[in-house]
This record gives structure tokens, C-alpha cells and sequence, in this order.
């Protein structure tokens, strides 16, 4: 990782003002002056006039996120976010969104690194949605949301989709477009009236009531970085 990135990671400053720290010669790297382009590995010494700086414990908190409540770190309306709902230290941000009405599943963490791989549609995370809507989708329109359905952002990729009973169906994405299950909802005619997300990554909500959250295992974490 480079210095100013560790720095800004252990919370001393952001990156532009971790440039600055380095430029004025106060970063030392394992005793040695540290320079702009200086990387940092898992055993070496930072230290900021000659203070040693602690390295940020990574953290990855999964979280049943009740309706209400923001995916933003802060909302101009005052309303309660998710990063108030698990310890502030370290500070964690969601990856992803869920929309304010959306309850469900959602994992936040400070390691950037593997927020940006989860977020990115390359790697096509799957999400599992259920959803209660209006009227009671029959086989024709299960069948459209599994082929793809036209969106004004352009067709929505294959999805798996059954009826879980009346008025409820089950969607598993490998997207995550803004509104994506409502609006696809909504161009086969049927409204949603709630929305949960059941399963975020394979990570389900097991033993979490809403507001609550837990930390992931280790293991759990190795399978998000690989799998
Ligand atoms: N799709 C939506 O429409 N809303 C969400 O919160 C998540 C997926």
C-alpha cells in the first residue's frame, strides 16, 4: 500500500494531506525518511514526528438494516444512517446502497480494497431479494424477470425468480443497478410494496434481528475475497 493510503487509512489524514506530511519530511518509514512513492508492507514502522502510527484494524460488520434508515454516512433530511447503527471505531462505511424502505442484509467495512471488488459489476455479486408486490405475478412474468427485463438504463442481465406465495416472489441478482428490483417490478406490471434483501454474497441474516449486526469470521471474509 502506498504511504499516504496507509496514513489516510489510519485515519492522519486524508491523502492529499498525507502527501503534504511526506513532502515535509515528518514520515518516517521504518526509521528512513518516507517519500511519495514509498510503499508499505504488513512490517513496517510509520511513524509521524517520530510518533508510531497504529494501523487501522480492518473490519467487516454485516448488518440487518431496518427500514428508515440511510445508506449514506450522513443525510441532509436528519434521518438515522447505518453508520450510526454499528461501532463507530473503526469506522466503517456501507458497500453498496439499499434504498431507505429496503430492509435487509447489508456488509460494511473499511477495507476499501475489497469494498470497491464487491461493488464492482465485474465480479457480479449475487443478492437475493424477496419482495411482496401488487397482484400475484403468474409464470409469464416470473419468466420475463428471469430473461431480462427492458429498463431505461438498457435490458436487465439473467436473474433466477419464483413465487414464494401470494403476492411474493424471490429475485437473485447478479446486478445492482440503482432501484433495480423495483423498477423491474414495476415494468412487468407488478409494484413492490416491500422490499428485503435476504442474502447479500451468500452472507444471510441468520440470528440478526433488524438493527442488529455481527461481525464476519474470518473464514467468511477469505470466502468474499476469493470467491
Ligand atoms: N433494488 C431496489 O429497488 N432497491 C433496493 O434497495 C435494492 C435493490
Amino acid at each position: 500500500m502506498r504511504l499516504n493510503a496507509f496514513l489516510a487509512r489510519a485515519g492522519i489524514a486524508s491523502r492529499r494531506g498525507a502527501d503534504e506530511l511526506i513532502k515535509s519530511g515528518r514520515v518516517t518509514v521504518n526509521g528512513e525518511a518516507g517519500q511519495l512513492n514509498t510503499v508499505v508492507g504488513a512490517h513496517d514502522l510509520v511513524a509521524v514526528d517520530g510518533e508510531e502510527v497504529a494501523r487501522q484494524r480492518l473490519r467487516y460488520v454485516l448488518l440487518h438494516k431496518p427500514a428508515g434508515v440511510v445508506t449514506t454516512a450522513r443525510d441532509p433530511q436528519g434521518r438515522p444512517t447505518v453508520v450510526e447503527l454499528v461501532p463507530a471505531e473503526p469506522r466503517v462505511v456501507p458497500v453498496g446502497r439499499l434504498d431507505a424502505d429496503t430492509t435487509g442484509a447489508l456488509l460494511l467495512t473499511n477495507d476499501g480494497q475489497l469494498a470497491h471488488r464487491l461493488a464492482h459489476p465485474r465480479y457480479g455479486v449475487e443478492k437475493t431479494y424477496v419482495t411482496d408486490v401488487e397482484g400475484d405475478p403468474g409464470e409469464d412474468v416470473l419468466r420475463r424477470l428471469r430473461q431480462g427485463v427492458e429498463l431505461d438504463d438498457g435490458p436487465t442481465a439473467p436473474a433466477r425468480a419464483r413465487r414464494l406465495g401470494r403476492g411474493r416472489v424471490e429475485l437473485v441478482l447478479h446486478e445492482g443497478r440503482k432501484h433495480q428490483v423495483k423498477r423491474m417490478l414495476a415494468a412487468v406490471g407488478h409494484p413492490v410494496t416491500r422490499l428485503h434483501r435476504s442474502a447479500y454474497a451468500g452472507l444471510t441474516l441468520e440470528g440478526l434481528e433488524p438493527a442488529e449486526w455481527r461481525e464476519l469470521e474470518p473464514s467468511e471474509v477469505e470466502l468474499l475475497r476469493t470467491g
